[in-house]
C-alpha cells in the first residue's frame, strides 16, 4: 500500500503548486505591471503604436484628434503619436500631420494637453518619407528626396495606401544631408514646445532613414553609403542632433531591420540591428522600438527563424517590441524578459480601452481596415466602443 504523503510533503507540494499558480498569474498579468522608463513611471506596458490616420487636414493636426488620443490614454500609459512630418519635403500621404510650422505646433498643444489630463505619457514620432512620395506632395512639385535616385515600383507603396504615382526620387547630395538632419532637430524641439514628453525618430518601414540604412536601397558612394557603418551614419547623425537638442532621456527610435516595406530590405538585418543597438547605447537614448522580424510586410505575419533577442540583449535602454502581438504573446514577451514594453497597433486602434480589456481578459473589438485612413473625424476613429463601465 502506498504511504500517505506526510504533512510536510503535502505542504511542500502545496507550496510548489502555489508557485506555479503565481507564475501563471504573473504570465497573465505581466503587461499590466509597472515599469520605470527613465524618468517616466509607467503603470503598465501596453503601448499605443504610432498609427497614421490621415485626418490632419492640410498637414495640421485637428481637434478631433484630442478625443482619439484621450480615449487611448491611461494614467501612466505610453502613447506614441502617428508619424509626423519634419518638413515640407517629408510628406507622402494625404493629411498626415506635420510639426515644422508654428500653426502645427499650436494645433498639437490641445491634443497633448488632452493626453496629459488623463495622466498619459505622449511621444511624437518624427518622420520623413524620403522616396515614398511623389511630386504632388512636394514643394513646387519637385522630386522627393532620398538616399538614392532609384524609384519604387508603383505597387511597392507602403501601408497599402493608394497613391497616384510614385515619382523618381532625387539623390541627396552629401552637403545637403546636414540640412535634413537639422529638420529632425527642429521638429524635435517643436515637439517639446508642443508639450510632448519626448520624440520617437521614425527609422523604420522603408522611409528616409531606412532608405539610408538598408543595403538594397542605399547605393551611395560617399560617407553615407557602402559599409554598414556608413549606411548607419545618417540615422546616427539624426539621433545625435535630436539628443543634443532635447536630451537623450526624451529620445526613442523605431527600427525595422527585418522588414521589407517599400522595397527596403537588408541582406544582413541582424547585423544591422545589432550595430544600431550598440551605437545607440553610446548616446544613452531612452528607448529602442523594434518591429518584429515576422512583420516582413505590413499587416502580415510570417513564420521566421529570426528573433529580436540578440538585439534586445545588446541594447541597454528600454526595449519596445511591436508587430502582430496579442494579449498572450505580449504577456509572454514581458514575462520572458524579451521586451520591456509591447506596442499594439491595430488592436489599440480598435480597442480604445485595450489595457483594461487585457487586464480582465475581455473580448476585443475587431478592427475595420477600410476605415483606417478615412478622412471622417468620427467613423473608424473615435467610434470604436469601450467596455461598459460595470464590466
Ligand atoms: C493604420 C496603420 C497606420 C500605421 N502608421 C504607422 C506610423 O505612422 N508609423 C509607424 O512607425 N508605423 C505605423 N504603422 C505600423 C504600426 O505601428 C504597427 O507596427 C503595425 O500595425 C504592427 O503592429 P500590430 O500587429 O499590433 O498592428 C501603422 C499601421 C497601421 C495598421
Amino acid at each position: 500500500m502506498k504511504s500517505l504523503p506526510s504533512a510536510h510533503s503535502r505542504a511542500v507540494r502545496r507550496g510548489k503548486e502555489q508557485t506555479k499558480e503565481d507564475e501563471q498569474h504573473c504570465q497573465h498579468r505581466a503587461l499590466l505591471t509597472p515599469y520605470k522608463m527613465g524618468r517616466f513611471d509607467l503603470s503598465h506596458r501596453v503601448v499605443l503604436a504610432p498609427l497614421t490616420r490621415e485626418r490632419s487636414f492640410g498637414n495640421v493636426p485637428q481637434p478631433h484628434a484630442i478625443l482619439y488620443y484621450q480615449q487611448r490614454a491611461t494614467k501612466g500609459g505610453l502613447l506614441i503619436a502617428e508619424a509626423t512630418g519634419v518638413s515640407d519635403t517629408a510628406q507622402g500621404y494625404k493629411d498626415t500631420p506635420g510639426i515644422w510650422t508654428k500653426e502645427q505646433v499650436e494645433a498639437w498643444k490641445p491634443i497633448v494637453n488632452g493626453v496629459h489630463a488623463k495622466g498619459g505619457i505622449f511621444f511624437c514620432q518624427i518622420w520623413h518619407v524620403g522616396r515614398v512620395s511623389n511630386h504632388t506632395f512636394q514643394p513646387n512639385g519637385q522630386a522627393p528626396i532620398s538616399s538614392t535616385d532609384k524609384p519604387l515600383k508603383p505597387v511597392a507603396r507602403a501601408n497599402g495606401i493608394d497613391a497616384p504615382t510614385i515619382s523618381t526620387p532625387r539623390r541627396l547630395q552629401t552637403n545637403e544631408i546636414p540640412l535634413v538632419i537639422n529638420d529632425f532637430r527642429v521638429a524635435a524641439r517643436n515637439a517639446i514646445e508642443a508639450g510632448f514628453d519626448g520624440v520617437e525618430i521614425h527609422g523604420a518601414h522603408g522611409y528616409l532613414i531606412d532608405q539610408f540604412l538598408k543595403d538594397q536601397v542605399n547605393d551611395r558612394t560617399d560617407k553615407y553609403g557602402g559599409s554598414l557603418e556608413n549606411r548607419c551614419r545618417f540615422a546616427l547623425e539624426v539621433v545625435q542632433a535630436v539628443v543634443d537638442e532635447v536630451g537623450a532621456d526624451k529620445v526613442g527610435i523605431r527600427l525595422s531591420p527585418f522588414a521589407n516595406y517599400s522595397e527596403a530590405s537588408d541582406s544582413n538585418p541582424e547585423a544591422l540591428g545589432l550595430y544600431m543597438a550598440h551605437a545607440l547605447n553610446k548616446f544613452g537614448v531612452l528607448y529602442c522600438h523594434m518591429v518584429e522580424p515576422r512583420m516582413v510586410n505590413i499587416g502580415e505575419k510570417f513564420v521566421t527563424p529570426h528573433s529580436l533577442r540578440p538585439i534586445r540583449d545588446a541594447f541597454k535602454g528600454t526595449f519596445i517590441v511591436a508587430g502582430g502581438y496579442d494579449r498572450d504573446d505580449g504577456n509572454k514577451a514581458i514575462a520572458d524578459g524579451y521586451a520591456d514594453l509591447v506596442a499594439y497597433g491595430r488592436l489599440f486602434l480598435s480597442n480604445p480601452d485595450l489595457p483594461r480589456r487585457f487586464e480582465i481578459g475581455a473580448p476585443l473589438n475587431k478592427y475595420i481596415r477600410d476605415t483606417f485612413y478615412l478622412s471622417d473625424p468620427v467613423i473608424g476613429y473615435t467610434d470604436y466602443p469601450f467596455l461598459p463601465s460595470n464590466v
